[in-house]
């Protein structure tokens, strides 16, 4: 019986994943994956809200896409038996120059929210960054981290409120938590308009209209999740508040009301006096600024659109690192946030002058795909993807990494390009 051996040896099934989570994730081999799998399982309006920039969201679009512009220059024969993207950020050794951005409303995406990003973060040994608007509370937050038994760096982020009374007090209680750094969004005078938002009438939380009562049975699982679970509020000022996300607000309205548009570089002395340890300024757009920030001694800055949620055709921030870590001479940090989908994307910003770079989507996309474990798949994601990026341009560390590396392709087809006499 040929055929019977034959088709024996050709023949191979996959146990039988008991584990629907796991199950989910056995078929996912990159981040649009999750993405996929995301937009499936959430309701449209949150998906949306998640997923979306502002305007005509080109710079959402070109964040992305101007990695695949920037080509590799590899080495070969070099002996990368041995791989370690190791780096150190703001005193701190890390395995992977990478850095979770600051989302707000986690739980609009898994019961669980930041407590999962966090744990997920700490148990890579990444820094995580609590947004302001985090619907778990910074001491939560903290708890959770620890409770991985990892001492993985924690960061604040800053919304600059009118009532500084309140900032102070959420600086206080950040430092007692055990939070290192504090990163001030600066790119956020006011929103951004959003449009996708805009057509829903997104809130926060999530209201109940005839429109959203249809998506949500459309989305069962998260819609008895969501309902199962405690009511999503701005954990960090419950009780601080009038607008403490109790009741239904607009995004919109709530920033107008809340936060001060009046916030200037005169205002770092104030983050000084109430903050002892580093600070990064988050989302600055171009080479003055940057030189601006080295001015005034902060130790870091992250340059990003806000994943292009703020001001539409802004600069993507791969096209600014090369810029500004010339002017900033290494006096400072410089993170690469925006558009990172895969490892080989921060080892291009690393290799242009970046320290490290921040993913936001990424982790986002990832909880509402699989939870606690879907970050940890989008963590692993990107530190195999580093690693293999490494070995295939011939570096086995971080160090190795340098501009020679990478080349815009634009750049490199005007100047091999012939003109018709030649
Ligand atoms: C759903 C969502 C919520 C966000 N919330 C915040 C926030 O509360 N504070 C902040 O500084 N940035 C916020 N951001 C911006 C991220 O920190 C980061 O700049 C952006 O996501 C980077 O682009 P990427 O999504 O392409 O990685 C948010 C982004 C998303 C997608």
């Amino acid at each position: 019986m040929a055929w019977l051996k034959t088709l024996r040896s050709v023949l191979r099934f996959r146990g039988v994943e008991l584990d629907a989570v796991e199950r989910r994730l056995a078929r996912v081999a990159n981040l649009e994956d999750l993405r996929r799998l995301a937009r499936k399982r959430l309701p449209r309006g949150i998906f949306d809200y998640i997923d979306g920039g502002a305007e005509d969201e080109l710079s959402l679009e070109r964040n992305v896409a101007r990695f695949s512009e920037l080509e590799f220059r590899p080495r070969v024969l070099r002996d990368v038996s041995g791989i370690d993207p190791q780096v150190t950020v703001l005193g701190k050794q890390q395995p992977l120059p990478l850095i979770l951005a600051p989302t707000g409303f986690a739980r609009i995406a898994d019961p669980q929210g930041e407590l999962a990003v966090a744990r997920a973060a700490a148990r890579a040994g990444l820094p995580y960054t609590l947004s302001t608007m985090g619907t778990r509370s910074i001491e939560e937050v903290a708890a959770a981290s620890k409770s991985t038994g990892r001492d993985a760096p924690l960061w604040f982020q800053v919304y600059v409120w009118k009532d500084r009374g309140l900032v102070a007090e959420l600086l206080e209680r950040a430092r007692d938590a055990g939070y290192d750094t504090i990163v001030i969004t600066v790119d956020t005078a006011v929103l951004g308009r959003r449009e996708r938002d805009v057509r829903r009438g997104f809130t926060l939380p999530p209201k109940a209209g005839l429109g959203t009562l249809v998506d949500g049975l459309l989305h069962p699982a998260w819609t008895w999740a969501f309902l199962r679970s405690e009511p999503i509020v701005f954990a960090n000022v419950v009780g601080k508040n009038s607008e403490d996300g109790s009741d239904v607000v607009s995004l919109h309205e709530h920033m107008e009301r809340q936060f001060t548009r009046a916030l200037s570089w005169k205002d770092i002395d104030w983050f000084r006096e109430h903050w002892e340890g580093p600070i990064v300024l988050k989302g600055i757009q171009c080479v003055a600024d940057a030189r601006q920030a080295r001015e005034v001694g902060l130790d870091a800055i992250a340059l990003s659109n806000h994943g292009g949620r703020q001001l539409d055709t802004s600069p993507a921030p791969i096209d600014l690192v090369a810029p500004v870590a010339e002017a900033v001479e290494g006096a400072l940090e410089v993170y690469c946030d925006g558009g990172i989908r895969r490892g080989s994307d921060i080892v291009k910003a690393v290799a242009l002058g970046a320290t490290a770079c921040m993913v936001g989507r990424a982790h986002f996309y990832a909880l509402a795909a699989a939870g606690e474990r879907g970050v940890e798949w989008a963590l692993d994601f990107l530190d195999q993807g580093v690693r293999q990026s490494l070995a295939l341009t011939g570096c086995s560390s971080m160090e190795e990494v340098h501009a020679g590396l990478v080349a815009w392709r634009v750049a490199r087809e005007a100047s091999t390009r012939k003109t018709p006499e030649s």
